[in-house]
């Protein structure tokens, strides 16, 4: 596992955009996941505005997202295909075949799952997942408790974000809501993970996930596992850590 601490939010958003770029340089058909939410925002602002000013060649490049919200209307501002769609792939002129999202109202999102597996396999499977981290240790919409052997799958959200979702949406109270997001066990087969967290708010989460016992209670702190793995993180999220890798023999 690699270590790294940029010294404000500023630092670590450039950094975490240019992790994304130099995979695109480095494999002009790379296939990166990202994910949604505070953290990422800006990075993929970085990443289009980069890549308008110094165009470099996206044309063979597959962007997905680790997860989906489930039965609302893809236009809602909230859902990942909304999200990335703005922020970073349609800002690079991606075509709609470089961008793989399931959809986010099906009657069969088993089928759903599968195929979105299927897709990102056809194209030689995941290269780079862009993974955040919840607060309660959460990766993709893989809450506590999800076994480390799960596969791609229609998981509950949580409550607060649930509330969140249906204030912002007319979705009828009677549809359940719920996430379909790459299983762990997925998430663990792509060949380079950056766990990326900004915020003091993530700084003890971030401390149980990297430098406590690995356990489903805490989904990140499977990473710990992972053969090629960087936290990437700023001086608040990083507070809990910094200088404490070496315990471990982890790369600073
Ligand atoms: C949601 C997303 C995750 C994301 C997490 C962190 O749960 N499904 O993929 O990593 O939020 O979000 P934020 O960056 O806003 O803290």
């Amino acid at each position: 596992m690699k270590i790294t601490i940029c010294k404000n939010e500023e630092e670590f958003n450039i950094t975490a955009a240019w992790r994304i770029i130099a995979q695109m340089l480095a494999k002009p058909d790379a296939v990166i996941g990202l994910s949604t939410g505070q953290t990422t925002m800006d990075m993929h602002r970085i990443v289009s505005e980069i890549h308008a000013k110094y165009p470099f060649d996206v044309s063979r490049i597959t962007l997905f997202n680790v997860d989906e919200l489930t039965n609302l209307p893809r236009e809602y501002a909230g859902s990942c295909y909304t999200m990335i769609l703005t922020q970073i792939a349609g800002p690079l002129g991606l075509a709609e075949e470089q961008f793989i999202m399931p959809p986010t109202l099906s009657a069969d999102f088993e089928a759903e799952a599968a195929l979105f597996e299927r897709r990102l396999a056809e194209r030689g499977g995941a290269d780079l997942q862009m993974l955040g981290i919840g607060l309660n240790g959460h990766i993709g919409i893989n809450q506590p408790g999800t076994p480390f052997e799960s596969e791609t799958w229609v998981s509950p959200m949580d409550p607060d974000f649930e509330a969140r979702v249906r204030r912002e949406t007319n979705v009828p109270a009677s549809t359940e809501l719920g996430g379909l997001t790459r299983g762990i066990k997925n998430i663990m087969q792509t060949r380079k993970i950056v766990l990326i967290a900004k915020g003091s708010h993530k700084a003890d989460i971030i401390e149980q996930a990297i430098l406590g016992p690995v356990t489903t209670d805490i989904p990140a702190s499977v990473l710990q596992l992972h053969p090629n793995c960087e936290i990437l993180l700023d001086a608040d999220a990083g507070a809990r850590i910094a200088g404490r890798a070496a315990e471990r023999g982890w790369e600073w």
